[in-house]
């Protein structure tokens, strides 16, 4: 049995220490906000919060969390850049089938927690884990500066 700190509340999870944080959050848990894409690290559609570094909740074994507090998009609007980031997502209309937006705004969010006010190719660098089949790219970008001019 272990204690995970999910969006700022205790819950106890009984889970194999090999199985992913993705799995524990969507199987166990019913948070089915973070996405299963290819299941090794290649999309970045399970894109969390450990503390303050974003990572892939598919390949973040229950072993690897310690007592870092974990963020997920249900919990993202919560401080005030996730706030901005989400708003700026709905002003741009950023979302397309939306399967990959929730790792994109995860990221976006760790991005301009420590980068108030990247350029297009900080941007573009930070973002480059994170796949979106339909596209969306320019209106992500446009999204982050919009976040960051809030
Ligand atoms: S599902 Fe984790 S990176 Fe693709
Ligand atoms: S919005 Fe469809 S995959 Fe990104």
């Amino acid at each position: 049995m272990k204690t995970l700190v999910i969006n700022g509340v205790s819950h106890q999870v009984e889970a194999p220490d090999d199985m992913p944080l993705l799995w524990v959050l969507r199987d166990i848990l019913g948070m089915t906000g973070t996405k299963y894409g290819c299941g090794i690290a290649q999309c970045g559609a399970c894109t969390v919060h450990l503390g303050d570094e974003a990572v892939r909740a598919c390949q973040t074994t229950m072993d690897m969390i310690d007592s870092q507090p974990i963020t997920t998009i249900e919990g993202a609007a919560a401080n005030s850049i996730g706030a901005k980031v989400q708003a700026a997502w709905l002003e741009k209309e950023v979302v397309q089938c939306g399967y990959c937006q929730s790792g994109q705004i995860m990221s976006a969010i760790a991005l301009l927690s420590s980068n108030p006010k990247p350029s297009d190719a900080e941007i573009d660098d930070a973002m480059a884990g994170n796949i979106c089949r339909c596209g969306t790219y320019v209106r992500i970008r446009e999204a982050i500066h919009a976040a960051a001019s809030a």
